[in-house]
């Protein structure tokens, strides 16, 4: 059965053999690039509620200013899963569409909010297309991406997230600076409702993209298919897809008569692969600097007798650092995820956040002034360009390409959804974890869970540069084959 699935696979890639190995073209850039503007949103908005929650003039029980925070993070789980039934169902380009204008009303929302309850529930909308905007970007790059650049066009994605995050201190600095006397009223609507602009963009932008051929021939829709290669710069007529499909079908018609063989074990371990990358992506600390990096960073930079605006000033100039320090890291990360593989950069990425975050916590625990600001900062810098490099794109890279097409929605989804409950977790335990233990404790916490991530990358994640999303696939298939040999023969031997 595995020999057959594999040399349908090869079969299989036929028109889709165009595609990958086609020349990459500015066309390939520009829909990367469409399709990580909710990347974009992404970083904007899970790191905008911290420059401003501070001016929000509504009064709010700690539970409700602590969803404003966090709860973007849950809304974004529920909208991740939500979204893969319906992409896999209604193609990964409708669904982008529709998160875009979900992007844009949850800003307008914001910045027009006339009550408590209307911006916490613009903030849940928000949060909702956060979530399914994630399970979805990288999934459709990967079904239209050469695979030797399938790396580089999906780290935009973290590449746009990272800018989303820095343009969110960006703005909030600048907001402030210009009117510092009206925080309370307008700047933190102005800030909010920013993010509607891009919103909007994405929107018109998003209606003329190609929808995934990959998708379109799952579906049997062989001419739409053609027309979309056709965007794509493959010139295919409607008979080659037919012929494409018909080979596809053949290989997988077993596995159509029964739902359930979809999930093949091959795909279930690519599951659990994703799935637990994710959670030490979160778990390792890296939202620490950024969620509560404002407050945490503005305690050391700010001056004595500074007022509210000015201190949050402060913390937002230590944050723009990190930011800017995190979108220069990314690029390492997208020059080298195709040339030097996902594998190599992730336990590199690991090692320089153990490591780091070690040093960061020495200077909180041990130095004061400016010595402990200058420990902290190199700290945290690292910590964070090891990650950029080599765990954030890497992990939203893998939920994309690791899954064959019939599930890739449901299954990208499910990865995203894992993604945003470890998020979710981290940043709810981090503050009750550090009154109990003292920071420098949780970090060195934080450090270890870095090198257990060491130990699951060096045993379980296969490298993936270079092969064609099908080959990916069947990687996974041979490795739970063989751990089932494995397993088997471990059980007949005791
Ligand atoms: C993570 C986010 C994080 C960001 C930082 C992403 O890959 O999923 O949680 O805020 O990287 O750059």
């Amino acid at each position: 059965m595995a020999q057959s699935d594999t040399s349908a696979r090869g079969d299989e890639t036929n028109v889709l053999a165009h595609l990958d190995g086609t020349a990459m073209s500015g066309l390939y850039w520009y829909l990367a690039l469409l399709a990580c503007i909710g990347g974009f949103l992404f970083g904007y908005d899970t790191a905008v509620i911290g420059s401003v929650l501070s001016f929000i003039p509504y009064h709010l029980s700690n539970f409700w200013t602590g969803y404003l925070v966090a709860g973007a993070s849950l809304g974004a789980a529920v909208g991740a899963l939500a979204a893969g039934p319906l992409t896999d169902r209604l193609g990964r380009k409708s669904l982008l569409m529709a998160d875009a204008g979900i992007y844009a009303l949850g800003a307008l929302l914001s910045a027009f909010t006339v009550s408590a309850a209307m911006l916490i529930t613009s903030r849940t909308l928000i949060g909702l297309a956060v979530g399914a905007d994630s399970a979805i970007a990288t999934a459709y790059i990967a079904e239209f991406a050469p695979k030797s650049r399938r790396g580089q066009l999906s780290i935009i994605q973290q590449w746009m997230i990272t800018v989303g995050i820095l343009a969110s201190y960006l703005i909030a600095l600048l907001v402030f600076a210009v009117a510092p006397g009206a925080a309370k009223n307008v700047d933190w609507r102005v800030i909010l409702g920013l993010g509607a602009v891009p919103a909007l963009l994405a929107v018109a932008l998003r209606a003329r993209m190609p929808e995934s051929p990959r998708w379109l021939i799952q579906q049997g829709r062989y001419a739409d298919t053609s027309v979309a290669l056709g965007k794509l710069g493959v010139e295919v007529s409607e008979e080659e897809v037919r012929r494409t499909a018909d080979k596809i079908e053949k290989a997988e018609e077993q596995q159509a008569k029964d739902r359930k063989r979809l999930w093949t074990p091959g795909v279930k371990r690519a599951l659990a692969v994703v799935s637990v990358f994710f959670v030490f992506q979160q778990i390792t600390g890296i939202n620490v600097p950024f969620y509560y990096g404002p407050k945490l960073l503005g305690d050391l930079f700010k001056n004595p007798g500074d007022t509210a605006v000015h201190a949050a000033m402060a913390g937002l100039i230590a944050a723009a650092i990190l930011g800017a320090v995190n979108v220069v890291a990314t690029y390492f990360g997208f020059r080298w995820i195709d040339k030097i593989g996902r594998k190599p950069l992730a336990l590199a990425g690991y090692v320089g956040m153990a490591a780091f975050m070690l040093v960061a916590a020495a200077g909180v625990a041990w130095l004061t002034g400016t010595p402990k600001t200058v420990v902290v900062m190199v700290g945290f810098s690292i910590f964070i360009a090891s990650f950029a490099m080599g765990v954030g794109g890497t992990g939203w890279l893998l939920q994309g390409e690791v899954f064959p097409t019939a599930v890739r929605g449901r299954a990208a989804a499910t990865g995203a959804g894992v993604n945003w409950v470890a998020n979710f977790a981290l940043i709810e335990a981090f503050p009750a974890m550090q009154a109990a233990i003292g920071l420098p404790w949780v970090m060195v916490i934080l450090s270890a869970l870095s090198l257990m991530a060491i130990g699951f990358i060096a045993r379980f994640l296969p490298e993936t540069k270079g092969l064609s999303v099908e080959e990916v696939v069947a990687v996974f298939d041979e490795q739970a084959a063989e751990s089932h040999v494995q397993h088997g023969s471990s059980a007949r031997t005791a």
